[in-house]
């Protein structure tokens, strides 16, 4: 019976570009819109040529797109007059890069119309911009997501881990979503790059207890460092590159400073204060390794709660649900 199922299904694929059952396939837009990754990747790496925060921007957004009702691009909507959408939800006011996906899909809109999600667009977009910087695809993204038609702004907060969490808080968010520790500790690399707000961890640098002290597990050098970025407790506006030194560069290095007590949150320091986290983090301290592992978290991160087949849509524009 279930040989029998997945036969058909194939058929169904094959047949109709549709499966009832589910998973996400390799080039599933090879037959409606055989240029889909190509034009992705082509204006992706463009625009990364010009601007070398984008992959920071895109991968994040692409995190927070899959830890709110899966990766539906659901983050990618437009608050309206009766919704405001999880854009406009704290954690995902300083997201950017909504206007790439949107020329993304433009141009897949002009070329094949009504066949590309956004969700996908958002998926590939976050892995081609990173791999930018090295020229081959990082980690493989598997395709056949659908939109969401829902985006609620109440439901993020619930849903995005706090710069603030300690380790077991941590844990069980990413386990609510089907990841393990492991996946914790290794996407938690994605701040190998990109940027964070003084405002999100100050705290450490002034007031760690209420009696205007430091986080004892945060590097006094750096510390010091970051006290000359971070003038005071109520710097709203400043943010920091959080790999010292290397914010543009997506490499192991995050895991090498997180073990001098240099990383920037206490969501980062606190993967030291597990001993399975701890070790994992000492794993993963050379490049090569890191990559192969974070291969393999994004493809699960990637597939977190998907719409295939039938469910959801394919918007017509990324920001706004089809009437
Ligand atoms: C483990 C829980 C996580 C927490 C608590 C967390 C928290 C944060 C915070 C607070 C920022 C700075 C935002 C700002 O200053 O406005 C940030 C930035 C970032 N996060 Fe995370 N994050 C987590 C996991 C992840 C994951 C899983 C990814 C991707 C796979 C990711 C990718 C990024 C990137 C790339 C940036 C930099 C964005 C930019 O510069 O544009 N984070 N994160």
């Amino acid at each position: 019976m279930k040989t029998y199922f997945i036969f058909a299904c194939v058929v169904a694929l094959t047949v109709a570009g549709v499966c009832q059952a589910g998973v996400l396939r390799k080039n599933f837009y090879s037959n409606s819109c055989p240029s889909a990754e190509a034009i992705v990747k082509n204006i992706t790496q463009t625009l990364v040529a010009s601007d070398p925060g984008l992959p920071a921007d895109l991968l994040r957004m692409h995190f927070h797109d899959c830890f709110v009702r899966g990766c539906d691009g659901s983050v990618l909507i437009t608050s309206t007059a009766n919704n405001i959408a999880e854009k406009d939800s704290i954690p995902n006011l300083s997201l950017e890069g909504f206007d790439v996906i949107d020329e993304i899909k433009t141009e897949l809109e002009s070329k094949c119309a009504g066949k590309v999600s956004c969700a996908d667009i958002l998926a590939l977009a976050a892995r081609d911009a990173v791999s930018f910087q090295f020229q081959k695809p990082m980690w493989e993204v598997l395709t056949g997501r659908r939109d969401g038609k829902v985006s609620l702004a109440s439901e993020v907060l619930a849903n995005i881990p706090s710069p603030f969490f300690n380790f077991s808080t941590l844990l069980k968010g990413f386990q609510s979503k089907g990841l393990t520790v492991h996946d914790l500790v290794v996407l938690s690399g994605a701040h190998t790059i990109g940027h964070g707000n003084c405002i999100l961890f100050s705290n450490r640098l002034y007031n760690f207890t209420g009696k205007g002290d430091q986080d004892p597990s945060l590097d006094p050098t750096y510390a010091a460092f970051l006290k000359t970025k971070c003038k005071s407790l109520s710097d709203t506006t400043t943010t920091v590159g959080m790999d010292p030194d290397s914010s543009t560069n997506f490499d192991a290095s995050y895991y090498v400073n997180l073990k001098h007590k240099k990383g920037l949150f206490q969501s980062d320091a606190a993967l030291l204060t597990n001993r399975i986290s701890n070790k994992i983090v000492g794993e993963l301290q050379k490049s090569t390794d890191f990559f192969k592992e974070f291969a393999q978290s994004m493809k699960r991160m990637g597939a977190i709660g998907v719409l295939t087949g039938n469910s959801g849509e394919i918007r017509k524009t990324c920001g706004v649900i089809n009437s």
